[in-house]
């Protein structure tokens, strides 16, 4: 009888711990409620949609009995006025974290406002705002990679390819006929990688002429499109397509086939990121080099930072540069170890 007693105290008391643990959980404090309101410039870049993906991922990783996460994401289709609202919903629905991808690098006002308003920290990522926009307000951060590193490791890699293969200089006249595809103007990475790119193969000796260039915005359709126009006009003179992106290098690409050309009359062609399709056409043969830009880093920072950022908990675990910057390095990605790297991506 005495042991029943116990027996049913100890289970009374257990229920009364366990109701106080639910009890616990239901009243989550602010602080464990990572509330992630991502905004970016446009969700049909190939590159920032594998990027968004990523971090839904990596930042649901984080989730425990006592710290809940959620994301919600806003597309601003590319105009900023429409992203200016977009973070303004973004607060009004809750969150107390937001990842902020600008459409225009240099028009952050009505975003800075706003977050100071609401006292809402900003995690800038992949297009960087301008340094004094940055330093408005200590809760401001930029997660992002390194913008001469991508373009030197193209210009080395073909450079390595040319110095190795003589027939890429089609004509025999001792110099390789280029062309660019470049990103959005204003963006930080485009002219540098475009500039680091061509420096680095004259530094490696290659003697190049600049046939012409694209502007396509990071766009497959207008890279093609530009290239349709830069293949009228100079016929098979091009024997090397430096893009600043893979899209827009998968852009070319599709511009020769368009065209009917046959694989023996294309020049090489170079992109940046790593995506996905850009990994393929390494697989394939079709792409002769890209630099993998390292989304899953660049997401798991940005995850890392916003859960810090709320909890209060792990920022001394974070490494800066300058009090407020994290740097992704990118990798050069060949035929020699594309294999690898996509079996180790999935
Ligand atoms: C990527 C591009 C992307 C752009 C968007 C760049 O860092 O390499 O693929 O379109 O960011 O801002
Ligand atoms: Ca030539």
């Amino acid at each position: 009888m005495k042991m029943k007693k116990i027996l049913a105290a100890g289970v009374l008391c257990c229920m009364g711990v366990n109701l106080l643990c639910a009890c616990g959980k239901q009243q989550m404090s602010a602080s464990d409620k990572v509330h992630v309101g991502v905004a970016c410039y446009n969700q049909n870049d190939t590159f920032i949609s594998e990027l968004i993906t990523s971090f839904r991922e990596q930042l649901n990783g984080y989730e425990r009995e006592d710290l809940e996460t959620r994301v919600l994401i806003r597309d601003a289709a590319g105009s900023q006025r429409t992203q200016n609202d977009q973070v303004e919903e973004l607060i009004n629905a809750g969150c107390n974290v937001l990842c902020v991808n600008l459409v225009d690098r240099t028009n952050t006002s009505e975003i800075i406002d706003l977050a100071r308003e609401n006292d809402i920290p900003i995690i800038f990522f992949n297009r960087e705002p301008v340094a004094e926009d940055l330093r408005q307000w200590d809760k401001f951060y930029y997660v992002g990679a390194y913008t001469k590193q991508p373009g030197v490791m193209q210009g080395e890699m073909a450079a390595d390819l040319i110095r190795e293969n003589s027939q890429i200089d089609r004509n025999k006249d001792g110099k390789i006929q280029y062309v660019v595809l470049e990103g959005e103007p204003g963006h930080q990475d485009a002219i540098v990688r475009t500039e680091s790119a061509v420096d680095t193969l004259k530094n490696n000796g290659i003697e190049l002429e600049k046939l012409s260039y694209g502007i396509a915005n990071w766009n497959r359709a207008q890279a093609q499109n530009r290239m349709e126009q830069m293949i009228g006009q100079y016929k098979n003179k091009i024997e090397l397509v430096l893009a600043n992106n893979d899209d827009m290098a998968l852009g070319a690409i599709d511009a020769y086939k368009k065209l009917g050309y046959t694989e023996a009359n294309f020049p090489v062609f170079f992109g940046i990121d790593g995506t996905d399709v850009g990994l393929k056409a390494v697989m394939d043969s079709e792409l002769a080099g890209t630099v993998y830009n390292d989304k899953e880093g660049q997401a798991g920072a940005m995850a890392k930072l916003a859960v810090a950022l709320v909890s209060g908990e792990g920022m001394e675990d974070i490494e800066f540069e300058d009090d407020k910057y994290i740097y992704m390095s990118y990798f050069k990605i060949t035929s020699d170890n594309v294999s690898s790297y996509v079996n180790e991506e999935k």
